[in-house]
């Protein structure tokens, strides 16, 4: 598969987890209890695959790979890319932080998680987008064959040292996820 089709393939997973985010603030505001098994799955899904996997080969290796190809010209839209990641970052444990005292029924800590879910789904959402529609068109656009082989090859390597099996895994997450949604009461 070539790389950023990968990378395609990996935001239609995350987009998938988002809709879940948001299914799950909806029952949270209809006064429904969503278990703490499936924020326990959130944030694992979040740091292992969006952050650890995806955005890791994101920020390692294309955009160097693009940064170095147009010599500074897209360095502010890059920058904003990355500031994205680390705002994703912030929200994930911001969730973690409100969900011992969701578990425990506070209503604060309630809103708290409601609010950074909010948050989190709609930043993702956005950035998806972004990537999807303007930037990795440029990519390719940018890239020669050879330079995407090399993109390919360092994903690979990401790939061995994630496990191969990492999609499948974290794609059986998601799916956890909704049929954890299924049974809210
Ligand atoms: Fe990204
Ligand atoms: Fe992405």
């Amino acid at each position: 598969m070539k790389p950023i089709e990968t990378l395609s393939n990996e935001h239609g997973l995350i987009r998938h987890y988002l809709d879940n985010l948001n299914l799950a603030a909806d029952q949270i505001a209809a006064g429904r209890h969503p278990s703490e098994a499936f924020f326990d799955k959130a944030v694992d899904f979040a740091k292992t695959f969006t952050d650890g996997f995806h955005h890791f080969k994101e920020e390692h290796v294309l955009f160097v790979q693009v940064a170095q190809k147009k010599r500074g010209e897209v360095d502010a839209q890059l920058d904003a890319l990355r500031h994205e990641h680390e705002r994703g970052r912030t929200l994930v444990a911001d969730i973690s932080r409100a969900l011992p005292g969701y578990a425990a029924g506070d209503p604060v800590k309630t809103g708290e998680l409601v609010e950074a879910l909010g948050a989190y789904t709609a930043l993702l959402k956005h950035h998806i987008h972004v990537e999807d529609h303007v930037f990795y068109p440029m990519a390719e656009r940018t890239l020669t064959a050879a330079e995407l082989e090399t993109v390919a090859a360092e994903f690979d390597k990401q790939h061995e040292r994630h496990g191969r099996d990492t999609f499948e895994r974290c794609h059986k997450t998601v799916v956890d996820m909704g049929s954890i949604l299924t049974h809210v009461r």
